[in-house]
């Protein structure tokens, strides 16, 4: 049994994948949840991201579980729409107790073919836009004395990944302001946590541009095609986790069970990071 009945969340990256699975397990556990997204493409990133139409029925799910719902079309490189945002949603909604900064996005090239616009565009999503969704929500927080923070990093920010360099220096970078900020908050009774997945099953990894990366030279490769491939990442053969094994752990996180874990990656990784230090 959770104890996150009649709180409030703010979950970036909400309208598919991981995010709108958080937001619906928080809706199920009684938690109000404010659903944010980009809803539109980045140039450099060569797969679509999520639409308006995802967003709100991430929205109407949520609803159906009987909990409020605000969703908002934000771009998590735009501090000023995440500050007014934040605002708004504790205007409408009382509080902001748990923020999940998911929001991010992928994209592959080798080290030295990486150009300007592939590193800024990542960078400023899945780094800056961690910075700018941590620093939007954590006053409120600290006014609070109490909250709960989760960034999504990736096994990818526990290690060198070829091909990767600019996502690799994100998500490290991501753990790197989770523990920072973990410091400066504790007194405040706030907690900050990062967690790890391994391949999750989304659109990040089931697209043309993922399949090239991981299956080259396969031709137009099915889903059924790359299972194997993406398996053999996995000390534990497995070819990809599911987005619901990602959400428990941010429930668990996020839980008055967690109370005194902050600073920590959790990883759901399939053992891909156990060599780590
Ligand atoms: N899928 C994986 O294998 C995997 C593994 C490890 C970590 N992750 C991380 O998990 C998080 C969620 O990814 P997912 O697997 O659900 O993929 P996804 O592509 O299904 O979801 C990502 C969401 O983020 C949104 N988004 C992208 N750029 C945004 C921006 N600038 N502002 C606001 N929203 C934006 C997208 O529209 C999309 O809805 C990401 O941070 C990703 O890096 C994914």
């Amino acid at each position: 049994m959770l104890d996150l009945a009649g709180k409030v969340a703010f979950v970036t990256g909400a309208a598919r994948g991981q995010g709108r699975s958080h937001a619906l397990a928080l809706a199920q556990a009684g938690v109000d949840v404010v659903v944010t997204d980009i809803c539109g493409d980045v140039s450099s990133i060569r797969y679509p991201l999520a639409t308006p139409d995802d967003l709100q029925e991430t929205a109407r799910l949520v609803k159906d579980l009987g909990r409020e719902c605000l969703p908002f079309v934000v771009d998590v490189r735009d501090g000023d729409a995440l500050d007014a945002t934040v605002a708004e949603a504790v205007d409408r909604l009382g509080s902001l107790d748990i923020c999940i900064a998911n929001a991010g996005v992928c994209g592959h090239g080798k080290f030295w073919e990486i150009t300007d616009s592939m590193w800024d565009d990542m960078i400023g999503i899945d780094l800056t836009g961690v910075f700018k969704t941590l620093r939007a929500v954590t006053p409120t927080m600290v006014a609070q004395g109490s909250g709960r923070i989760v960034a999504t990093a990736s096994m990818g920010g526990r290690m060198g990944n070829p091909n990767l360099a600019h996502y690799v220096a994100a998500k490290w970078g991501v753990i790197g302001l989770v523990k920072t900020l973990a410091l400066e908050v504790a007194s405040y009774g706030i907690t900050v946590n990062a967690v790890c997945p391994a391949t999750v099953d989304t659109q990040m990894v089931h697209n043309d541009s993922m399949y090239e990366l991981f299956c080259p030279g396969m031709g137009s490769p099915s889903r059924g095609d790359v299972e194997p491939i993406y398996a053999q990442l996995s000390p534990m053969r497995v070819p990809w986790v599911d987005p619901q094994d990602v959400t428990d752990a941010v429930l668990y996180l996020v839980s008055e069970r967690a109370r005194y874990v902050t600073g920590s990656t959790l990883d759901v990784c399939t053992g891909a990071t156990a060599g780590m230090p």
